[in-house]
């Protein structure tokens, strides 16, 4: 026999109260109390509205906002209490509401349903988390900005296969990670187009009997319109799994981002410092300095992609309309909020201070024959074709490799066994300074374009609203 909570009976329509750990697993308060906010502007709006379209008197709509403020008040105070025997955070309000103003507090609720409540409060929560993980986007992105431009003609390796493949300049491949941000933010300004669209007076499922005005709700809440159909609004989540989707890909990007820095920060890479306070030792070895920023933000990735699977599935076999299932949509999404902002956040401080060692990038752009594609060129240029160039310079990068010598110490006499179209110039494009300057098209690395880009990117950083 199971325990029955004898102080509640859930509606008028229960003989039977709930069940005591039926409350208690089917309550969300304690983490959807997260959008008390949210719930107070939209039952503002809400309020304002049934006034103005005559289902309120003046006296009631007054006394529901002052109470609604006062009980806003009292969150942000830490004095609320949150009970779970009112199940959720809008119910948690609603009643507050009628204790502080009694009958008028019953009348909030005429024209909608916790359906469509659930629904709005949980766009205007993305709304306006959207814009605080944009401002951690571009702070991040201005950081890298900055440290491109100090490193426009910073020569390093560039890698395919984890192999060194060309010199590049540290400033382009920062510039890189600046594009794939760029996208994000994109992406999540697009996603918040289809956001900010008003659910509220599709009430349970069908729309509701009273006269309400839902285009002037939406316009009190800043929504570009109400949406255009009552089942659908209350039932997908469509929206909280494409901001999901993009929060995850801007997780992917930075974990992509955090295994080069870790790469970088090694002995054997060295390329890097990430500052002492950003990374901690190790209890047993005292030598160690561990990249932990950025391993954690890598560790982190995994979740977000892991809530994004989680919606998806809670989505996908889910019949119109509401279904009890949707409670389970909070808890991912909040995470993933909180994840991007502070794995954003954490990287953005982070950035200022990575300081590239110079030479050592240098030495081992020098190291990998990095320059062996510059030759093909130099050979095709005056006349080979570029298949036979290829093997010509794969014999010179044979004698390299031999004799321990980069291509451009190998003497010009010791080339001409490889061709006798090499002359004395051959030096100017086997530098790794030559070899970079002369990527200069649009999208290349060579130090000036580089500089053009981080200029053009600068006009275009738009500060987020
Ligand atoms: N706590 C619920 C949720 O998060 C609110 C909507 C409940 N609606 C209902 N008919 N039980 O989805």
């Amino acid at each position: 026999m199971s325990t029955v909570n004898s102080d509640k009976l859930s509606s008028a329509r229960f003989a039977q109260a709930t069940d005591a750990f039926v409350e208690v697993f089917t309550a969300s308060v304690d983490f959807d109390k997260r959008m008390a906010e949210q719930d107070i502007q939209g039952s503002i709006a809400h309020a304002t509205m049934l006034h103005a379209v005559g289902i309120l008197t003046e006296q009631e709509r007054d006394a529901i906002i002052n109470g609604l403020n006062h009980i806003q008040q009292d969150i942000n105070n830490g004095q609320f209490v949150w009970s779970i025997k009112q199940e959720d955070v809008h119910m948690n309000i609603e009643a507050r509401l009628t204790d502080l103003i009694g009958n008028a507090g019953k009348k909030l609720h005429t024209g909608r349903s916790r359906n469509d409540q659930v629904a709005t409060d949980i766009r205007l929560y993305l709304r306006s988390e959207i814009g605080h993980i944009s401002t951690q986007l571009i702070r991040l992105q201005s950081a890298i900005l900055n440290l491109a431009e100090q490193n426009a003609d910073t020569i390093m390796p560039g890698f395919t296969h984890l192999q060194v493949a060309q010199p590049i300049t540290f400033g382009h491949h920062l510039m890189a990670w600046f594009e794939m941000l760029s996208r994000d933010y994109e992406r999540l300004q697009d996603c918040c187009k289809r956001i900010n669209i008003m659910p509220l007076g599709s009430a349970a499922l069908a729309g509701t009997t009273y006269p309400i005005d839902r285009f002037m709700t939406a316009k009190l809440l800043g929504f570009s319109r109400p949406s255009a159909n009552s089942l659908d609004s209350v039932s997908d989540r469509d929206f909280a799994i494409e901001f999901t989707a993009a929060a995850s890909l801007i997780m992917m990007h930075l974990s992509r981002f955090s295994e080069e820095l870790i790469l970088w920060s090694s002995a054997q890479f060295d390329f890097i410092d990430i500052p002492d306070a950003f990374c901690t030792g190790s209890s047993i070895m005292p030598q160690k300095k561990n990249p932990d920023v950025p391993e954690l933000v890598r560790g982190k990735s995994g979740r977000v992609t892991g809530h994004l699977m989680s919606l998806l599935m809670l989505m996908k076999s889910q019949p119109l309309a509401y279904n009890k299932d949707n409670q389970e949509d909070k808890e991912p999404l909040f995470d993933t909020v909180d994840t991007v902002i502070n794995c954003l956040r954490a990287y953005a401080d982070m950035m200022t201070y990575i300081t590239p060692k110079k030479a050592n990038m240098y030495a081992s752009a020098k190291r990998g024959f990095a320059t062996a594609t510059d030759l093909a060129d130099y050979l095709v240029r005056k006349g080979l074709a570029f298949r036979d160039a290829h093997e010509a310079v794969g014999l010179a990068v044979r004698l390299g490799v031999d004799t321990n010598r980069d291509l451009s110490e190998i003497t010009l006499s010791e080339l001409q066994q490889f061709s006798d179209l090499i002359s004395a110039d051959v030096f100017d494009y086997l530098t790794l300074e030559g070899s970079v300057a002369a990527r200069k098209h649009i999208g290349g690395t060579a130090p000036d374009t580089v500089k053009a880009a981080i200029a053009l990117a600068r006009k275009h950083l738009i500060p987020p609203c």
